[in-house]
């Protein structure tokens, strides 16, 4: 199924609740030409919304010629417009701007894609102009105080279009519209289960490697465990997973990977590699953030060489042709690999890697999202503390140090952040809360009073956020008790850290990490 993404935030979305029906989903830029969406031989198209008006100077348009590919389309809101414009119906500007929950009701056509939605239902609108006229062959199966035509449908093309949003939760029948145009309008079968993606990857992995060599990045991260169990599963001991520790984990982390890794792989071979010394060299001085993700990705790959050299001498000269590692769609989303998409954050297993790099990457999980990930996880296996860990990025505390990574500042980060995440788990709050880095503003001091004495230390940065895919995320609202709980004992037990504060941004605007 494709997602033609009109430059809307809610492409994404889009494709997570079409996989939330079990098909399969990728967006494609609305700047892919009717051929090139036809080449990728798509079961099913869903056109998204967007912020143009189909009249205004380089609105982006669809041709008429995707219509009658006989491929089943939905048009949500833009995609709806734009449809109608491209098959001869009227679009027009009603004046009745409609946003927020709107009654919407059914007309007396029948459509498969109303079947179990009652006749009035509450749908989210967020749209100016308004499709006046439905084109020739279309039925009205709704309206709305400013839509007269809300939804249409050409039944024997498998044409079909909202003016709403039924990708959002605020669409009370949203889920069940879209998937009746995904299994009855286009006939798709749900079969995109964590089983089926098990076994297609393995496939896929097999044929990529063959019989030569990998090495898999391992973090101790839900996604390197994930990726390196499937990859496992598919060439056994061609393997070898590498643990880098650069340093820039949290307290006790290495070891407790090392103790964890068993269970999390399936068996695989592990080979620990103590880069701490060269990675913090490579740092000093650094207080640019893009600069320290490049150099930590950077020296990822260095080492992972090192590794491969390693391993090739132990297995008589065989070559190690293949990295794996648990690059994830939203990473590549933001990486700007989607046309269109700023590049935000370059992220070390995706922007950070350098150009000389001499691996061929296996990324087994580059279209998944988290949730997916973890549902493939327990799939395969892998005990819930590895599967429901929550998200550490790949660059560790070398990015929740705001300025110079020193040893020092490390130390200081890790005990504060030992604390935190100690006090989150006892309250419980481990499923609730989606990460809490807490960020070191190591170049800031502040004046505080302990005991009778003047202090002058340092800030820390709680940055409790719930989420559903890292994409957007809000502030958790954690009970106060718990926030002075963990205020007071990283201030009174942490030497060097006297103020605590709490960040209280959605993302967007801020990021989940600061640098
Ligand atoms: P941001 O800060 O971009 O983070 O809102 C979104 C999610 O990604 C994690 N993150 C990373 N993960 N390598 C990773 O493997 C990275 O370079 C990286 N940067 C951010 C972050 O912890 C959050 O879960």
């Amino acid at each position: 199924m494709l997602v033609v993404d009109y430059g809307a935030q809610y492409a994404q979305l889009i494709a997570r609740r079409v996989r939330e029906a079990h098909i399969y989903s990728e967006i494609v830029p609305h700047t892919a030409s009717t051929e090139q969406i036809l080449a990728k031989n798509p079961a099913a198209i869903i056109l998204s919304g967007g912020p143009s008006s189909v009249y205004a100077d380089g609105a982006p348009s669809v041709g008429a010629d995707l219509f009658q590919a006989g491929v089943p389309v939905l048009g949500i809101c833009y995609g709806f417009q734009a449809m109608a414009n491209a098959l001869g119906g009227t679009v027009a500007k009603t004046g009745l701007r409609e946003y927020g929950h709107t009654p919407v009701n059914a007309t007396e056509a029948t459509s498969c894609l109303f079947d179990g939605v009652p006749a009035e239902q509450v749908a989210w609108m967020s749209h100016g102009d308004s499709v006046s006229e439905a084109p020739a062959g279309f039925t009205v199966l709704a309206t709305s105080a400013g839509a007269p035509v809300a939804a249409f449908a050409n039944e024997d093309a498998k044409l079909y279009g909202v003016q709403w949003h039924p990708e959002v939760n605020h669409s009370e029948f949203g889920q069940k519209v879209l998937t009746n145009f995904l299994y009855e309008g286009a006939g798709l079968k749900p079969d995109w289960t964590p089983g089926n993606i098990v076994e297609e990857q393995v496939a896929r992995i097999r044929e990529q490697v063959g019989s030569k060599r990998a090495i898999c990045a391992l973090s101790g991260g839900v996604d390197s465990a994930v990726a390196a169990a499937l990859v496992q599963r598919a060439i056994g001991e061609q393997l070898t997973c590498v643990y880098v520790d650069h340093g820039l984990m949290r307290q006790n982390e290495s070891v407790e990977i090392e103790k964890a890794f068993g269970a999390s792989t399936g068996g695989a071979k592990l080979m620990v590699v103590h880069a701490e010394d060269i990675f913090l060299e490579k740092l000093a001085g650094v207080t640019d953030p893009e600069a320290k993700r490049k150099i930590i990705g950077e020296q990822f790959i260095r080492t992972f060489e090192r590794a491969q050299a390693e391993i090739i001498a132990a297995s008589e000269g065989e070559d190690v042709a293949f990295l794996v590692q648990g690059t994830l769609y939203p990473d590549v989303v933001e990486s700007g690999g989607g046309e269109g998409t700023a590049n935000i954050k370059s992220h070390h297993n995706v922007g950070g890697l350098p150009d000389d790099i001499e691996f061929e990457l296996v990324e087994p999980l580059r279209a998944l999202f988290k949730d997916e990930v973890r549902a493939v996880g327990t799939e395969l296996g892998l005990p819930d503390e590895i599967v429901h860990r929550q998200p550490f990025p790949g660059p560790g505390l070398g990015i929740r140090i705001i300025g110079e990574v020193t040893r020092e500042r490390l130390d200081l980060l890790r005990e504060a952040d030992a604390i935190a995440r100690a006090e989150l788990t006892a309250a419980g709050l481990d499923r609730e809360v989606w990460q809490m880095p807490v960020v070191l503003l190591a170049d800031v001091r502040s004046v505080g009073v302990q005991g009778d004495g003047r202090t002058y230390g340092h800030p820390v940065v709680l940055r409790p956020v719930s989420s559903e895919d890292a994409m957007t995320a809000d502030w958790s609202r954690l009970p106060y008790d718990l926030l002075s709980k963990i205020s007071n004992r990283i201030t009174n037990e942490v030497d060097g850290i006297n103020r605590v504060v709490l960040d209280v941004t959605s993302k967007p605007p801020g990021t989940i990490e600061w640098e």
